[in-house]
Order: structure tokens, then sequence, then C-alpha cells
């Protein structure tokens, strides 16, 4: 005969197996899902990427090229689906297994009890209830596990809030005056600039001076720090050692916004962005029309070139 003992015993080692399985689950569950985060967003990114430069793929003839990146991109997001399908299915079928062996094992205790102690009607109310107990077993395990995964939604916010953010826009106890920089002399006193703690410096120890109102030219290999220090004059990344000053302030000491509006840049890569050639030359719309014609001859006044400004103006920017 069965004890109540036993069978109680029998349900403390069912309900520990299941809280062990669902460790071991949680913790592999868990770190797929942060993989599938990573996974998705290049996919996306991609697809992204692909829609709005569809015309400079099509018009050089990367059409197949774009297309494998994606499928490459979309196989690396589906593997990790496949593993936590995979994953699932090991707790599912554990479960079911453990769901089955309980109700079996109630069965034989509500068998095996004497005749007389239980109400039979009580009996096989027990046994419709237990017939259940399987669904509702599992979703209440699936929701727990389901809690622990999305959870890791909060976690990601955690991680982007705790990152630490730029220095403030504007110092309003030192802000330039309204002509600066009026001679434009960069003196840069040596400074050691690298893009993170533990990496290597890629500016090490600079000291030189621009004088303003003169054309420099800064050449050097690839890879040997000139996107770096105009990075730094615009302090995209602030140097660890050292400091720049135009026309003698400091521009560590005043705020991002008053330096970076102040200073112009031509990128290396030729990009344009949606919109007329107007916005793309000044997107915040600060300038008039004459302002900026006058800047676009005195880039290059030759004859050509003010002829295609000329039908520019007649097609884009008007
Ligand atoms: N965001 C970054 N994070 C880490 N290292 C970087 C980063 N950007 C550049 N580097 C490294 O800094 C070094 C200098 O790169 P940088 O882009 O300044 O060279 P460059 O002189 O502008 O080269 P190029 O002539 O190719 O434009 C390189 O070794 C590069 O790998
Ligand atoms: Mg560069």
């Amino acid at each position: 005969m069965v004890s109540l003992g036993n069978d109680s015993l029998l349900c403390c080692l069912i309900g520990a197996i299941i809280l062990v399985s669902q460790q071991y689950y949680i913790s592999t569950s868990r770190e797929l899902s942060r993989l599938l985060g990573v996974c998705r967003a290049p996919v996306i990114q991609h697809f992204a990427e692909s829609l709005s430069g569809s015309v400079s793929v099509r018009s050089f003839d990367q059409e197949n090229e774009f297309v494998n990146t994606n499928y490459n991109l979309s196989n690396d997001f589906s593997r990790i689906q496949f593993h936590i399908a995979g994953a699932m299915e090991w707790l599912s079928f554990r479960l079911d297994i453990l769901s089955i062996l309980t109700f079996a094992f109630s069965l034989i205790f509500l068998i095996c009890m004497p005749y007389g102690i239980i109400n039979p009607g009580i009996a096989g109310l027990a046994v419709t209830y237990g017939l259940k107990f399987d669904g509702i077993q599992t979703s209440f395990i699936w929701i727990l596990c389901n809690l622990e995964n999305k959870i890791i939604s909060v976690e990601r916010i955690l991680q982007y809030s705790s990152i630490p953010s730029e220095p403030p826009l504007i110092v309003e106890d030192n802000r330039p005056d309204h002509s600066w920089p009026s001679k434009g002399e960069i003196d840069i006193v040596n400074i050691q600039v690298r893009y993170g703690l533990t990496m290597p410096f890629i500016l090490r120890g600079l000291t030189c001076t621009f004088p303003g109102g003169k054309k420099t030219g800064i050449v050097g290999r690839t890879g040997s720090g000139k996107s770096t220090l105009i990075q730094t004059i615009f302090r995209i990344i602030d140097p660890a050692v050292g400091h720049i000053f135009i026309d003698g302030t400091d521009i560590s000491t005043i705020g991002l916004h008053d330096l970076r509006s102040r200073l112009g840049i031509i990128p290396q890569e030729p990009i344009m962005f949606q919109g007329t050639l107007r916005n793309n030359l000044d997107p915040l719309d600060e300038h008039t029309d004459e302002e900026i014609w006058e800047v676009l001859h005195l880039t290059n006044p030759s004859s050509d070139s003010v002829t295609f400004f000329i039908v520019l103006k007649e097609y884009f920017i008007d």
C-alpha cells in the first residue's frame, strides 16, 4: 500500500526535479535570449540600410553582395532561434514526463487507499482536476521562464543607462565670445588619445601648432591617426592627457555645442543626406542663400565649377 508520507515525499522529489530542470533551462535560455538580441539588430540595420541605399546598391551592381549578406545575417539569427526552440522542447519534454509521473502516482495513491477513507465522488473529481494539472504546471513554468527571459530587455536598458554620457553641451560659466574662433589658430599640447581605457594610445604625446588663416595638410599612412586627431578637435573623444587650444581657449573647458557649432568639417567619405543640396550644405537652416553662394564660390572659383553650381542652383536649391 502506498502511504501518504511516501506520496508527499514523491511529490517533493518531483517538485525538486522540476526546479532543477527549470534552473538548468533558464541559464541556457537567458544566454540564448541575449544572443538573439545581439543577432537581431544587424538584420534590421542591414535591411534598413539596403532599403535606403537601394539606388546606390543597384548603380554599383552590388545586389548579390547585399542579398548574400542578408542571407548570412538571417541565418545567424535563425540559428539562435533554432537553439531556443531546441531548449524549449528539452524543457517541455521533461515537464511532460514529470506531470505524467505525478498524475500516475496520484492515481496509484487513490486506487490503493483503503475502502471508505475517501469518498469515490471526491476521488473522481481529484482525477478530473489532475488531468488538467499537466497543462497548468507547464504553463506556470513557462510563464516563469519567459518572465526571466524578457527581463533581459530591462537588463539592457540598465546597461545603456550606465554608459557615461557626453560632457555638457553648454558650460554657462565659460562660454566663448560670439566671434570665437576669429583667427583659427590651433595649439595642440602633448595630447595622448585612445579609444578606450584598455586600448593602446593612438596619438602619443602630439605637440604642434596650426597657424590661423593658413591651409595645413596632415599626411600619414592609413591608420596613423589623422581622423582620430580631427575627432579629438571636435571632442568626439577627449584626450587622456594634454590640451588643445583654439585661439587661446582650452576646448576641454567649453561646452560641446559651443565648440562643435563653431567648427566646420568636410568628411573624408563623400556623404549626402536625403533632401536638397541646400539642406545638405546648411542642415540647421542658419544661413541665407547669398551666404551659401558666397561659400560655394570661395571653395573653387574656376569657371567650370561656377557653371556647375549655376546648374545646381536651377535644379536643386530653389
Ligand atoms: N572607433 C574606434 N575604436 C577603436 N580604435 C579605432 C577606432 N577608430 C579608429 N581606431 C584605430 O585608431 C587608429 C587610427 O585610425 P584613424 O582612423 O585615425 O587613421 P587614419 O589616419 O584616419 O586612417 P585613414 O587614412 O585610413 O583614414 C587605427 O589603428 C584604428 O584601428
Ligand atoms: Mg581617416
